[in-house]
């Protein structure tokens, strides 16, 4: 008897412990799904409160339904690189209603105005293909190749009112081989986005970052 309920007692201490991720997404949701899988397999100790996308059929959304995660698609309004007044009162209220602790940028191809931002300070995070600050803003490991950069990478960061600025929360280097064309050093970027953005978010759960 006593037992029981100290097993339940810390089961609920466990859960309330989960950190409570939202994602943001428009494309395949690759990064999405290493995060899916690294709870999956116990090794990340969080939960994945909601997804949302601004594009109706990405990958992200179908990866969501996979994994058994919530997910929506919210219209983004008029405007094609940024959410309209609407759109972005209606993102928020659902990040609200997942009670989320972080939301990851996770190949979002929309700028977040200081309205969303300010909704959650500090607490939300991109992942970037470059070694930041070089080549911000799109195709970074293209722009890496074409000025002939020997090493670039990725990094996660906190996402500020600048375009991918903001405090750098880890960074993985990936050299440039020999004959790299612009998929397969993408590629090879991407696999370390992936490793790297569990990383952060384990550390975060574990309280070895403070962010917010
Ligand atoms: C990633 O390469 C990330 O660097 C960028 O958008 C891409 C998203 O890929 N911000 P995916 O949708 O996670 O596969």
């Amino acid at each position: 008897m006593f037992d029981n309920g100290a097993l339940l007692v810390s089961r609920a201490v466990s859960e309330t412990k989960k950190l409570v991720i939202g994602v943001l997404g428009s494309g395949r949701g690759s990064n999405f799904a290493a995060i899916a899988d690294a709870i999956e397999n116990g090794s990340l100790n969080a939960q994945v409160g909601i997804v949302l996308s601004d594009v109706e059929d990405s990958g992200i959304l179908q990866r969501a339904a996979t994994h058994g995660c919530r997910h929506q698609f919210i219209d983004p309004g008029k405007f094609r690189t940024k959410l309209d007044d609407e759109a972005e009162a209606a993102y928020i209220r659902s990040m609200r209603e997942a009670k989320v602790d972080v939301i990851v940028l996770a190949g979002f191809m929309r700028i977040l105005k200081g309205g969303f931002l300010r909704e959650f300070p500090n607490r939300v995070l991109n992942i970037h293909p470059s070694l930041l600050p070089s080549f911000p803003g799109l195709a970074a490991w293209k722009q890496a190749l074409e000025y002939g950069v020997k090493v670039t990478g990725c990094t996660v960061h906190i996402v500020d009112q600048g375009i991918d600025t903001g405090p750098i929360l880890g960074q993985q280097a990936v050299a440039i081989a020999p004959g790299d064309t612009s998929e397969s050093l993408h590629t090879r970027i991407q696999e370390q986005e992936h490793r790297l953005a569990v990383e952060i978010l384990k550390r975060l759960a574990a309280d070895e970052i403070q962010i917010g």
